[in-house]
């Protein structure tokens, strides 16, 4: 079987509006629903989890009531690992795992994610366990903790993470085993898990239009893809 997981139980203080960034509507859908679909467009995606902060389950609930045969909402967690391993924690209550189960992990924020993409990650979980999307850095990436310039980073090796990241759930949950309490407090994604167990992260080359909505000038940029304005009426 082959899971996505949305990852949309952030609050969007970045983007400082009055509601998630992920509910804000643009071109008639909310920023959730437009990344939604492009999971639900492709075949090959079996069930789609999408974790939302606790206040906005119900409200979620309703706006997916259509597709309950192939979307489940769930609570996310108090950040987005956490809310990643609901996720997981649910696919595994609901369903009997075999091996080559994988999962398909998705900001909701990042509405641009092409079926290229997911069928590029689905391919790539299947032969490699784990897969990460990425774009290879255009700008220059400076190292610095004290806003001195420590290093100018060699750009050839550097890369912009996107997601989906992709895997094997049995491969996770067994990473994870191996991990103890100080590592597991460190990890912020997917690939740090892998990473810190010792496995190797695949790279999927991502889109630069696969972009993440995190401030206000991101929303002008989506809107201006979507060639409409954004609103934040309930959809
Ligand atoms: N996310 C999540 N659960 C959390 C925090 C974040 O599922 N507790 C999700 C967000 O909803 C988003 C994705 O992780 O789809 C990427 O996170 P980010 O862009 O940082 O979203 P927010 O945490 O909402 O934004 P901010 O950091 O500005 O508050």
């Amino acid at each position: 079987m082959v899971y996505a997981g949305i990852v949309a139980g952030g609050t969007g203080s970045r983007m400082g509006a009055d509601i998630p960034k992920q509910f804000i509507v643009l071109a008639g859908k909310t920023i959730l629903a437009h990344t939604v679909l492009r999971f639900l467009e492709v075949d090959k995606i079996d069930k789609i989890y999408i974790a939302v902060h606790p206040e906005w389950l119900d409200h979620t609930k309703k706006l997916f009531s259509d597709h309950t045969d192939k979307i489940v909402v769930i609570p996310g967690g108090s950040d987005r690992n956490k809310s990643v391993f609901n996720i997981i924690d649910a696919v595994k209550e609901d369903n009997e795992l075999s091996d080559d189960d994988i999962l398909l992990t998705h900001d909701a924020v990042r509405p641009f994610v092409s079926a290229d993409t997911i069928l590029a990650n689905i391919e790539a979980a299947l032969k490699y366990t784990v897969c990460t999307t990425a774009v290879p850095a255009t700008d220059t990436i400076l190292y610095s903790e004290n806003e001195i310039v420590s290093e100018t980073l060699d750009r050839s090796k550097l890369y912009h993470a996107q997601t989906p990241q992709s895997f094997k759930i049995k491969a996770i949950l067994e990473a994870y085993q191996k991990l103890d309490e100080s590592q597991r407090s460190k990890l912020t994604d997917v690939c740090g898990i892998f990473t810190a167990a010792g496995k190797k992260v695949h790279i999927v080359s991502g889109e630069v239009s696969n972009i993440k909505i995190t401030t206000p000038f991101d929303l002008k940029i989506a809107e201006a893809v979507l060639g409409k304005k954004s609103g934040s009426e309930k959809v």
